[in-house]
């Protein structure tokens, strides 16, 4: 059915994105083996889209959720049901991403990363995420990312603490090297409370990075690099 409007709203404009790039992913075939991160589960929202997607793929890629609210993590469990069996959820700070990864052998690479900061709706709305936490987090999954991994941050300016978020968010993707990463933010110009912006990050570097290689592919060095690409972070 046709929209009735034209412009996505930014949650759309997400969605989009990352269906996109996990569809390409899997059409080269480099999907299997990577994890995928729902940073802020809150509601269950975005780790149910995350999770039917791949499904539509069929693929199995684990899905680490994060929350530090036990409410948003049962939230969570209880909208995923049936559809959670590939989620491991983290009620822990987003900030300790890099420690997570590290538990696991190999330490695994990032196919999509998302945020959705601020305060989780219908709780207590002083329970934030914050610019330092968040942009101690962000740089974690930039480097765990796997080449042709997308990064989306769903930022608001309108409660405590979010405008500085927002905008440390803004920097934060504007000084990622353009020879490695595109980025962009989508602001939604002429809304007159809560400013919000989505800021989108592919990474470009090491696209040719394999992060399962085949013992057998004589061709890859063992630290999974592709001669003919750019080199690893
Ligand atoms: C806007 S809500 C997320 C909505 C969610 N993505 C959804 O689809 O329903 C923001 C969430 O971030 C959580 N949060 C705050 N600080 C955090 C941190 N340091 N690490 C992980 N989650 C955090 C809050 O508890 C809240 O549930």
């Amino acid at each position: 059915m046709l929209s009735r409007r034209a412009l996505p709203s930014l949650n759309d404009l997400s969605r989009s994105v990352l269906r996109t790039g996990l569809a390409i992913l899997s059409r080269q075939k480099r999907l299997d083996g990577l994890f995928l991160v729902d940073a802020t589960c809150g509601n269950g929202h975005d780790t149910l889209f995350l999770a039917d997607t791949l499904a539509g793929l069929g693929a199995r890629c684990p899905i680490l959720a994060f929350d530090i609210q036990p409410e948003a993590i049962a939230r969570s469990r209880q909208r995923l049901g049936p559809h959670g069996g590939g989620v491991i959820f983290y009620e822990r700070g987003h900030e300790t991403l890099a420690e997570v990864l590290a538990e696991y052998a190999p330490k695994p690479r990032l196919a999509a990363v998302v945020y959705n900061l601020g305060f989780l709706p219908g709780s207590d709305r002083r329970v934030t995420t914050t610019a330092e936490r968040s942009m101690a987090s962000l740089a974690a999954a930039a480097a765990a990312l796997a080449g042709g991994g997308l990064m989306s941050v769903h930022a608001y300016g309108g409660h405590p603490g979010g405008s500085e978020e927002l905008e440390a968010a803004s920097d934060w993707f504007g000084a990622l090297p353009a020879g490695q990463w595109t980025t962009a933010g989508y602001a939604l110009r002429n809304k007159e409370k809560n400013p919000e912006t989505l800021f989108l990050a592919e990474k470009t570097a090491d696209i040719c990075f394999n992060p399962h290689p085949a013992p057998s592919a004589g061709r890859l060095r063992p630290d999974g690099w592709e001669p003919g690409g750019l080199p690893p972070p």
